[in-house]
């Protein structure tokens, strides 16, 4: 049986007013893509991956040929991958409001594959080289288990934020505005445990607007309207009843 998901009339009317919406979104967006989340007991990432030793940059340092083989493996698996039906209905969304401003935890890129433009890519890009000591995207040899830096000999790392690490300057410029002048904030698939990201529903709420989140096992329990759904389901029902 289809799973079918009951969209409150007054959740709809908010989007319909919404001069700005501002999305977050986290890993349960792609886990319908195959792409595993990280706290979840059973098969999260960090249920038998180590995030001090895969997710920081002391770690990295220890043993960069052990965090860029997790890191291939990573970049592997979702360039397999597609675009589900909430990553599409997203970028339809978008079209369907005045103004959207999608910032997400995710490093896949499966929002830009499935047509989303503009997004905030709070953690950084899986994809992208970083020179390690100089911060800047780099080309080097794919095949090096430990591949180093063409201009300063440097270790080059994966360009995604580690833990104690600062999120881009321009990306938390852009989602802290977004959030502040959003009038509804629609959080997806995430935890909402790992901050500043975390926070951005507190800004949007001091601020005014409509919080609601989408999550089939919900965490927090202050958003004005939370719908148990997996995002596949919940993201393709509001854009279906928005445009009809
Ligand atoms: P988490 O793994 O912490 O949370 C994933 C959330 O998605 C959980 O609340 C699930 O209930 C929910 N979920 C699972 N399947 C879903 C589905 N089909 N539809 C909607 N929701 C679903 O992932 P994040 O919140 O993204 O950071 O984690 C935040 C950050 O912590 C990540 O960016 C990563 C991680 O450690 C770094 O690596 C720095």
């Amino acid at each position: 049986m289809t799973e079918s998901c009951h969209i409150p009339e007054t959740l709809l009317a908010a989007l319909r007013d919404a001069r700005h919406v501002c999305v977050l979104t986290g890993a349960g967006v792609s886990a319908e893509s195959g792409v595993p989340t990280f706290r979840e007991a059973q098969d999260g990432l960090w249920a038998d991956h180590d995030p001090l030793q895969l997710a920081t940059p002391e770690g990295f340092l220890s043993d960069p040929e052990l965090v860029w083989s997790w890191y291939r493996w990573r970049r592997e698996l979702v360039a397999e991958v597609e675009p589900n039906p909430a990553h599409l209905g997203l970028a339809e969304l978008a079209e369907l409001v005045p103004r959207l401003t999608l910032v997400t935890q995710n490093v896949d890129r499966l929002h830009q594959r499935a047509g989303s433009k503009d997004v905030i890519e709070f953690h950084g890009n899986l994809f992208a080289d970083i020179c390690f000591d100089e911060g800047r995207v780099v080309e080097c040899d794919a095949d090096d288990p430990a591949p180093t830096c063409p201009s300063c000999g440097a270790l080059v790392r994966p360009g995604v934020v580690w833990f104690g690490e600062a999120i881009p300057e321009d990306a938390l410029d852009f989602a802290f505005a977004a959030a502040s002048d959003c009038d509804v904030f629609l959080s997806v698939g995430t935890s909402s445990l790992v901050y500043p990201a975390a926070g951005l529903v507190d800004i949007a709420r001091q601020n005014g607007a409509v919080t609601i989140e989408i999550n089939p096992e919900p965490g927090r329990s202050n958003f004005d309207f939370v719908l148990e759904n997996k995002a596949g389901t919940a993201i393709p029902g509001l854009v279906s009843s928005l445009s009809s």
